[in-house]
C-alpha cells in the first residue's frame, strides 16, 4: 500500500524541496493514512481543524509515558497548558492590540532598514544569513531579554532541539534525543541565570518580568521558566526565518506576482497570510490521543501518534480554490500556518509585523535580482521546513 511508506517518503531529506505532490497523494487515499509503523497520518484541511479542537486530543509526551520530566506548554494539555499560557502570552497581547509587541515595530523597521543597507547592486546576499536570520533573533532576543552576542551559544542548542523534536518515522535515534535534552537543559540553565541576574532589579523584558512576577500564584517554578523562556526563544527565531525566506523565494519564482505586490504595496498582508497557507513554516504537529477514537470512520488506537500535516491541509482543494495557485489576492484564507485551537500560535501578530517588515523592504530589490539556485538547499527539518540558504544576485 502506498500510504504505508508516504511518511517516510516525506520525511525524506530529498523531498524537502517539493513535498506538496505527497501531501495530494496523501489527501487522495483518504483522511487517515496508518503507517507501517503504527502512526496514523492526517492531511484534510477538515479532519485536522476538527483534531486540533478535540479535547480527546493530547500534546503532553506524559500521556504516552515518554518522558518523565514536565515539557513546555506546547507540549502540555489543559489546565496547565492554560496557566503558563497565559502568563507568556501577555506582552504579546490580543491580536488586535498586540500591546509591547506593537510598540516594537519602530524597532523592527530599524533592524530591517541596517541589515539592508548592505545590499548594494551586485552584490550576491545570502537571503537567510544576511537578513531573515537575524531579524527575528534579534527581535525575540530584545523581548526576552538574551543578549544578542550570545546567538552563537544558544543557536547550538537551539538546533540540536529542533533536531530532536522533528517528525523521524521508525526512529530510535536516541543519539539525537540525548543531545536534545542536553542542549534543552543547559539553554535552560543559562536562561534562569539570566533571568536570576535580573531578581529585584527588572528591565522591560520578559525573564524580568517572569522572575520579579509579584503574584505568587502566578510565579513560575525554575523548571517552569526554563522550559517557557526555551519555548520562547526557539519558536520566536526557528520559524519566523522561513516565513522570510520562503516569501522571498516565492516571489522570485513568480515575477507577475512580485509585479502586483511592487505596484500595490497594500496587499502585502494578504500576500503574508497566503504564504502562510502556500508555504508554511510549519507542516506538521503530533498529537496523541487519549482513549480510541474513531476519525473519519476510521479507528485510531488510544495513545497511538498522530501527525497532523498542517501544510497538507492548506493545500486542500476540497476547502481552497485553486489550493497550489499562490494568489496575494485571496481573501477566504483560514489557513493553519499558526495551527488552531488551545495551541494555536500568539507570536502571530509578532511574526506578522516581522514579515510586513521584511518583505516589504525586500520587495523593491528583488526585481532585478537573480536566484541563484531553485531549488535551493533546504534545512534538515521536515517538521519546521525551510531554505538554509537562498543565494541571489541583486
Ligand atoms: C511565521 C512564524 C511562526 C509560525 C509559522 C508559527 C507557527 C506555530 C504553530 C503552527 C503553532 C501550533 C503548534 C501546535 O498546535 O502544536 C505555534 C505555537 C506557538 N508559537 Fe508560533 N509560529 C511562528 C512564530 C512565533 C513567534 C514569533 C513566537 C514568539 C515567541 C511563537 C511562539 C509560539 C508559542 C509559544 C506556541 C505554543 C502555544 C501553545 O502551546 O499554547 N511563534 N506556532
Amino acid at each position: 500500500m502506498e500510504s504505508e511508506t508516504l511518511l517516510a517518503r516525506i520525511t525524506d531529506y530529498a523531498s524537502r524541496p517539493d513535498p506538496y505532490p505527497l501531501y495530494a497523494e496523501l489527501r487522495e487515499a483518504g483522511p487517515v493514512a496508518q503507517q507501517t509503523d503504527g502512526s496514523y497520518l492526517i492531511g484534510t484541511y477538515h479532519e485536522i481543524a476538527a483534531l486540533l479542537h478535540d479535547p480527546r486530543m493530547s500534546v503532553d509526551p506524559r500521556t504516552r509515558g515518554d518522558v518523565t520530566h514536565k515539557p513546555p506548554f506546547l507540549r502540555l494539555d489543559d489546565p496547565e497548558h492554560h496557566r503558563l499560557r497565559t502568563l507568556a502570552m501577555r506582552p504579546f497581547g490580543p491580536p488586535h492590540s498586540p500591546g509591547r509587541v506593537d510598540s516594537m515595530r519602530g524597532e523592527i523597521d530599524r533592524i530591517t532598514g541596517e541589515l539592508l543597507a548592505s545590499f548594494e547592486a551586485g552584490r550576491r546576499i545570502d537571503i537567510v544569513d544576511d537578513f531573515a536570520y537575524p531579524l527575528p533573533v534579534t527581535v525575540i532576543c530584545r523581548l526576552l531579554g538574551v543578549p544578542r552576542e550570545d546567538e552563537p551559544l544558544f543557536r547550538a542548542w537551539s538546533d540540536a532541539l529542533v533536531a530532536a523534536a522533528d517528525v523521524r518515522p521508525d526512529d530510535d535515534s536516541t543519539e539525537t534525543d540525548k543531545a536534545g535534552d542536553q542542549a534543552r537543559m543547559e539553554m535552560g540553565g543559562y536562561l534562569v541565570n539570566l533571568a536570576e541576574q535580573r531578581r529585584g532589579d527588572p528591565g522591560d523584558d520578559m525573564l524580568s518580568a517572569f522572575i520579579n512576577e509579584p503574584d505568587p500564584t502566578l510565579r513560575l517554578t525554575q523548571e517552569e521558566l526554563a522550559e517557557t523562556a526555551v519555548l520562547l526563544l526557539i519558536a520566536g527565531h526557528e520559524t519566523t526565518v522561513n516565513l522570510i525566506t520562503n516569501g522571498a523565494l516565492t516571489f522570485l519564482r513568480q515575477p507577475e506576482q512580485l509585479d502586483l505586490l511592487r505596484r500595490e504595496p497594500d496587499l502585502l498582508p494578504r500576500a503574508v497570510e497566503e504564504l502562510l497557507r502556500y508555504e508554511p513554516p510549519v507542516h506538521m504537529r503530533e498529537r496523541v490521543p487519549r482513549a480510541d477514537m474513531d476519525v473519519a470512520g476510521i479507528k485510531i488506537p488510544q495513545h497511538a501518534s498522530v501527525i497532523l500535516a498542517l501544510a497538507s491541509g492548506n493545500r486542500d482543494p476540497m476547502r481552497f480554490h485553486e489550493p497550489d495557485r499562490f494568489d496575494p489576492t485571496r481573501v477566504d484564507n483560514q489557513h493553519l500556518g499558526f495551527g488552531s485551537g488551545i495551541h494555536v500560535c500568539f507570536g502571530g501578530p509578532l511574526a506578522r509585523v516581522e514579515a510586513y517588515a521584511a518583505l516589504g523592504a525586500l520587495i523593491p530589490h528583488l526585481g532585478s535580482a537573480r536566484l541563484i539556485e531553485d531549488p535551493p538547499p533546504y534545512r534538515q527539518n521536515a517538521m519546521l521546513r525551510g531554505p538554509r540558504h537562498l543565494s541571489i544576485q541583486l
